[in-house]
């Protein structure tokens, strides 16, 4: 099992240290040989290679079963040519490995009710929500884009536009995972406003003839905002489209305590999938031993389900992560007035003891 490892920038080697950890120990106990290769994107690529996605760390990708991403970007290359800024490094790499279908699931767990900003009678309620993201389409990759002048003045301009094969197999991988938990499913658009959110709406629905154990709703990303923290436990899995998808799941990981919980999965057909937390470099804690390595280390767990099919070994983790809250140790993002303030090595460690 090849595996390449983007630590990135920010926080980014600080999660996967921890990360690599949990990794080693899994192997171990299982008896798995993981063959880990370091590659450069973002920041750090930038700063060595003089761009954020080489030739060489692509190669890298494309020769393993799986990759794992920290996080890149920060306020060190936020002045620099937008063609080579740090953030080019993930989109580029997402769109070489043609991943777009992303997975972000946010559920509570029971331990992390008191870090959860919503009532507690809301938070009884439940809240398992799977973003399924597209990934590799929508304004962020649409033409035209660009800035320039018209009449005098600056304009900047970009492109949301889906095409009908995009929409199908994103909606066909969000009813897959509908059927597989409560079998609802809710496609998020702006089809009030948007051409391309009319089409997205008309493909959803047709894809829906073969799902006819799912229950399809549709909402406004507006409405959909506000329902996500007034009642999250009304969605199972919603599916939207690349910008949509972005800022809906940073929300939904408020609701879950904090985005340092957050894992996902970039997946796509034929290549290796992508896993990586939610949450970006988070400058203004990187280096301070803060970070919450949770969401990298779940990222991990749902790398071994889906890229490996090694069920009992990612719910190991599951559960050494679950009996690590259960002792109480927090990370500053999910601290309560019970809990156990621990830096992201010491969290880390005690996932360790727990497998
Ligand atoms: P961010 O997610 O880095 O941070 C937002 C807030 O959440 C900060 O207060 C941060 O301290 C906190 N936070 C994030 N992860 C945490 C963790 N694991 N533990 C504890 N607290 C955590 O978002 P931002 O500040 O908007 O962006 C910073 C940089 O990261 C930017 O350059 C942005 O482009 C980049 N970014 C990268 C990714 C990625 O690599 N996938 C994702 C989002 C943002
Ligand atoms: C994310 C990030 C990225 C995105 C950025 C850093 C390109 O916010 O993974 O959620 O917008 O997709
Ligand atoms: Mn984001």
């Amino acid at each position: 099992m090849k595996i390449c490892v983007m630590p990135g920038d920010g926080i980014g080697p600080e999660i996967m240290a921890q990360g690599i950890k949990v990794l080693e120990v899994i192997g171990k106990k299982f008896g798995h040989v993981f063959d880990v290769t370091e590659a450069l994107i973002g920041g750090v690529a930038i700063d060595e290679t003089g761009v954020p996605l080489p030739d060489a760390t692509v190669k890298a990708c494309k020769d393993s079963d799986a990759v794992l991403l920290g996080a890149v970007g920060g306020p060190k290359w936020d002045i620099i040519d937008p063609a080579i800024r740090p953030e080019r490094g993930l989109l580029g790499i997402r769109k070489e490995l043609s991943l777009f279908a992303n997975l972000r699931p946010a559920s509570l767990f029971s331990q992390l009710k008191k870090a959860c900003f919503l009532r507690p009678d809301i938070v009884e309620k439940g809240i398992d929500v799977m973003v399924v993201r597209e990934l590799t389409g929508g304004i962020y990759f649409g033409e035209p884009r660009g800035t320039g002048e018209e009449n005098g003045e600056r304009i900047g301009y970009n492109t949301m536009v889906y095409r009908e094969h995009e929409i199908k197999r994103i909606a066909k991988v969000a009813f897959e995972a509908a059927r597989k938990r409560s079998k609802r499913l809710c496609s998020v658009d702006k089809a009030n406003v948007l051409d391309v959110s009319r089409v997205w709406r008309e493909v959803v629905i047709e894809v829906a003839a073969d799902y006819p154990d799912v229950e399809l709703s549709h909402m406004y990303v507006d409405n959909a905002a506000m329902q996500l923290v007034r009642d999250p436990s009304q969605f199972d899995v919603i599916v939207t489209g690349n910008l949509f998808g972005d800022i809906l799941s940073d929300e939904a990981a408020v609701i879950t305590g904090s985005i340092g919980m957050l894992p996902s999965a970039s997946l796509g057909e034929g290549n290796p999938g992508l896993f990586e937390p939610i949450h970006g470099s988070a400058p203004d804690i990187a280096g301070q031993d803060k970070a919450n390595p949770l969401a990298t280390i779940l990222s991990i767990a749902m790398m071994l389900r889906y890229s490996f099919n090694l069920a009992d070994e990612a719910a190991c983790i599951e559960a050494a992560v679950e009996k690590t809250l259960s002792q109480g140790l927090r990370t500053g993002d999910i601290m309560d007035e019970d809990g156990t303030l621990v830096g992201c090595v010491e969290m880390g460690e005690a996932v360790l003891k727990n497998i």
